[in-house]
């Protein structure tokens, strides 16, 4: 629910209704005019209304809005004066017998004109569409609105080199504000925070070239359509269908108050506007948002955050925009008097005296020291190079905090006042989402009941152990593969609704099974352009539509290469479907059993699905804990590349129908589970932590396929067990790692690199600790298994 936030935020709602006592036209001819009681009212629907909307007390501004009212209040889609309104008195809209149009203030004084010139007489006409055009008696179009447009695209209107969207002021001010959308002389379209100070470009990412950003700069006719189905396009090669891609719904593309473009959609069951596509659900990377020297964190709960950074306080308590000044003292000339404080996972982009390659954190200390204007300084660990470069600063502007981010920032502070403040830097750092969604679990003991209560629990908001990260620097990082950061790169996704026909014809009548379990029954399936997907059935699931939507929408918007992809969903009637894409080579369990993984296969999932978890935990977008990590739910594709499964499934089923569901048949996940469930602990990201290192364990040892049967209950792993095992096998007397041959799975035939399996044994058995803060996170497993590789 928490992507439906935004939408009540949204700038364009309307603040105060309009007059009653209005005349309605249906046009406007020659010599006439429209004064701030009357309407103009579109053909032949009457879908939108054109007039004077009250912006403010005894302010004005000629708009379109949609007629019916949404959410509560009017949606404006389009403004004549929105930043010079008028003041109602002696004021008329009128079509002059030159052709022009012309909106006057108290009676002389002109704030707004068409330009338009014609010999013929000219008519006014609004057209259901929402376009409000000027046509001369010959049929020539002099004007329409749909060449001047605000914040807000309609469908079918074309955005071109010569228009901008401009987002409102505020949400109760409809005056220009500080973002725009536009397409730039490169042919590509970007989105730019043009604030009182500063200007920067945030979309696509600056620090992209057009060609990784999947842009084009080749076609130069800069246009631009959204269209009825819900399909957009654009000349430089973006596209994407919204989430409710079908004829229908109205739709709307609005770049918002706060710098998201997104497209609404009007659900005529509620009346109200769902966010059906946004141009980045990263909200904290949308430059400008918290001003200078400040932070962003963006909180699924409370949504996006700003805070100043130590040291600093907020200018203007009610406006973020005007950013945080120092507050402290700084001598310039003596250079003992400054200190640095760090900030883990934060960057601030852009603004630096300049580069340097390979420098030692003192030496980048003492750069930043050598600049009186230098404010602080990102210190950041080159992959490909293997060494840390350092930016200083002269402004901290743009500043976002993710856990995707690995570099810290160092902040310039008086000395006498770092030890203070290095203090409160722990604090400042638990603004990531730390509570804990406690969840109603009934469970006995000894009773395969807790099982199921437990499975249930997949996207619970978790809370990340923050201390273990602060303990936990690194300092020897060690140079990598570039392809290896490629996962966490993100895409905006656009995902599509099927029809339940279309399913039903793509899986040829619910034939081919090829899974069960979390929820429901899973179908192969071929879709209308060919491309071969997983269609899952689900049971029980969530039935209003507009929930199940945004539910839906949170687990589209999770894009990483090591998790399945969804590509859409059903919701029709009583059936809820999710359309996955397939995974040639099934799952690790059922390849585990037939004794087709290799060495380099093992390592390689143990690694993908490290990062797919780490990127699920540590995303600040959304906290997902998957909590059914297991081999059934780690698919592989033709590769043999492991991408996780059915994370996010927990919002969409209807708790209550669970409790009264047979889940006999998954009880095998009960030898992944941690041992918080069963003693009743808080439930943080560290179980999947748990599940994953028995996982490995599993995939070092084959201890399940070396039993009798896959399916046979008797032969359950006991996490424990299998851990005590492992670790009395492999540690020597001197605590050490060795004896590997005694542990591995024979079916390798010994065919395995020692030293990484030694790493990769000793990260499994630090994951299956039973002391949930002994575990490492899995960013740290991620960190372990690549920094190794490369020694
Ligand atoms: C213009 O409006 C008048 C009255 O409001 C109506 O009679 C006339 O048919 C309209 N003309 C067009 C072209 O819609
Ligand atoms: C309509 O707008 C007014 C003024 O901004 C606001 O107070 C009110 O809550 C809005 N109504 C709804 C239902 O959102
Ligand atoms: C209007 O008429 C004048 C003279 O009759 C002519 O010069 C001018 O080009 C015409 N303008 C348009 C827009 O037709
Ligand atoms: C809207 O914002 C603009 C620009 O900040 C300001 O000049 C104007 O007074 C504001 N209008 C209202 C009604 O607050
Ligand atoms: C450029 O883009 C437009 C609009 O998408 C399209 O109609 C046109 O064919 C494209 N031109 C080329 C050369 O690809
Ligand atoms: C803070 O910003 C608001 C809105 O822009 C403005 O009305 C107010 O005067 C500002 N306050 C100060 C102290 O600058
Ligand atoms: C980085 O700097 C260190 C010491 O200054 C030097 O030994 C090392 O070779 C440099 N690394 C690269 C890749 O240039
Ligand atoms: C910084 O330290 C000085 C000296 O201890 C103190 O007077 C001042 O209040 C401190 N500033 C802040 C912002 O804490
Ligand atoms: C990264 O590694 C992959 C295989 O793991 C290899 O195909 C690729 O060429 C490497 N890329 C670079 C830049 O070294
Ligand atoms: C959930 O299931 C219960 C009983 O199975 C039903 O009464 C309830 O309406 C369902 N809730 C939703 C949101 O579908
Ligand atoms: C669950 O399924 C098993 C076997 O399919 C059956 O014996 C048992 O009665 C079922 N329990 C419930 C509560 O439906």
């Amino acid at each position: 629910m928490a992507f439906l936030l935004p939408i009540l935020l949204s700038s364009f709602l309307l603040s105060f209704p309009v007059p009653s006592s209005s005349t309605s036209y249906s046009n406007l001819t020659t010599g006439s005019s429209l004064s701030t009681q009357d309407v103009l009212i579109s053909t032949p629907n009457a879908i939108f209304t054109a007039g004077f909307f009250r912006v403010g007390e005894n302010s004005y501004c000629f708009s379109i809005w949609f007629t019916e009212p949404y959410d509560g209040n009017y949606t404006i889609v389009w403004m004549a004066n929105r930043d010079q309104p008028v003041n109602g008195r002696h004021t008329t809209l009128s079509l002059q017998n030159s052709g022009d149009l012309v909106l006057t203030d108290a009676g002389q004084l002109t704030v707004w004109r068409s330009d338009t010139i014609s010999n013929s007489s000219v008519q006014l006409e609004l057209h259901d569409n929402g376009n409000l055009v000027l046509i001369s008696s010959d049929g020539e179009n002099l004007w329409q609105s749909f060449d001047y447009p605000t914040n807000t695209l309609l469908p079918g209107q074309y955005f071109t080199e010569n228009t901008n969207l401009v987002s409102s002021r505020s949400t109760t001010n409809h005056s220009s504000g500080f973002y725009r959308l536009y397409f730039d002389s490169d042919s590509v379209l970007h989105l730019r925070y043009e604030g009182p100070e500063i200007t920067s470009v945030y979309w696509p990412d600056p620090w992209l070239n057009v060609w990784d950003a999947g842009r084009s700069s080749f076609n130069s006719s800069k246009i631009a359509v959204l269209d009825s189905s819900g399909f957009f396009q654009s000349s430089d090669l973006l596209q994407f269908y919204t989430a409710d891609y079908g004829i229908g719904p109205q739709r709307i593309l609005v770049l918002d108050v706060d710098g998201s473009l997104r497209v609404h959609s009007l659900d005529k069951a509620s009346s109200s506007w769902i966010v059906t596509w946004i141009h980045n659900p990263e909200p904290c990377k949308i430059h400008g948002i918290c001003g200078a020297n400040s932070l962003c964190v963006y909180d699924a709960e409370i949504g996006r955050k700003c805070s100043c950074i130590p040291g600093y306080r907020m200018i203007n308590q009610t406006d973020w925009s005007y950013g945080c000044e120092p507050d402290f003292q700084l001598s310039c000339t003596d250079k003992s008097a400054s200190g640095f404080i760090q900030l883990l996972h934060v960057e601030y982009y852009g603004y630096d005296i300049g580069y340097y390659a390979n420098y030692t954190l003192e030496r980048c200390e003492s750069l930043c020291l050598d600049y009186c204007e230098c404010k602080g300084f990102q210190y950041k660990f080159d992959l490909i190079m293997g060494y840390y470069n350092c930016y200083p600063k002269t402004i901290l502007f743009n500043g976002y905090r993710s856990q995707n981010y690995q570099d810290p920032i160092y902040i310039r502070l008086p000395i006498v006042n770092v030890t203070t403040f290095q203090s409160s830097v722990q604090d400042f750092n638990l603004q990531c989402p730390n509570q804990v969604t406690l969840l109603e679990r009934t469970y006995q003991k000894e009773n395969q009941d807790w099982v199921k209560s437990f499975l249930w629990c997949t996207l619970a908001v978790g809370a990340f152990e923050l201390i273990w990260l602060l303990t936990y620097i690194y300092k020897t990082r060690k140079s990598t593969n570039a392809s290896r950061i490629q996962g966490y790169l993100q895409v905006a996704t656009g995902f599509r609704k099927f029809t339940y026909a279309e399913l039903k014809k793509a899986t040829n009548n619910f034939r081919e099974e090829i899974g069960r379990g979390g929820g429901g029954v899973v179908y192969k399936g071929v879709l209308s352009d060919n491309r071969i997907a997983a269609i899952k059935c689900l049971k029980e699931a969530i039935q209003g539509e507009a929930e199940f939507l945004a539910e839906i929408s949170t687990i589209g918007r999770l894009n990483h290469m090591n998790l399945i992809e969804i590509w859409g969903y059903c919701a029709e009637g009583k059936h809820r479907l999710l359309v996955y894409e397939y995974m040639e080579h099934g799952s690790v369990a059922r390849q585990l059993y037939s004794d087709k993984l290799d060495w380099k296969k093992r390592y390689e999932i143990a690694l993908g699905t490290a990062r797919g978890l780490a990127y699920l935990h540590e995303e600040c977008l959304e906290w997902v804990l998957h909590c059914d990590v297991k081999p059934q739910n780690i698919l592989l594709n033709s590769d043999y590349q492991p991408k996780v499964a059915d994370f996010g499934l927990s919002k969409l089923l209807n708790r209550s129908g669970i409790e009264n569901s047979n889940f006999s048949k998954i009880r095998g996940t009960r030898g992944y589970m941690a041992p918080e469930w069963v003693f009743s602990l808080p439930i943080t990201s560290k179980v999947d932590v748990y599940s994953y290192g028995i996982v490995v364990l599993e995939m070092i040892t084959g201890w399940r396929s070396t039993g009798n049967h896959a399916n046979d209950d008797s032969n359950v792993v006991d996490p424990r067990r299998l851990v005590t095992w492992v670790k009395k096998n492999i540690q020597g007397s001197d605590g050490r790692v060795s004896q590997l041959n005694d542990i591995v799975d024979p079916s390798m035939n010994g065919e395995f690199d020692v030293r990484r399996m030694e790493i990769l044994a000793d990260v499994a058995l630090k994951c299956a600790e039973e002391d949930k803060d002994a575990r490492p996170t899995m960013r740290q497993v991620v960190d372990m298994l690549l920094h190794q590789e490369y020694d």
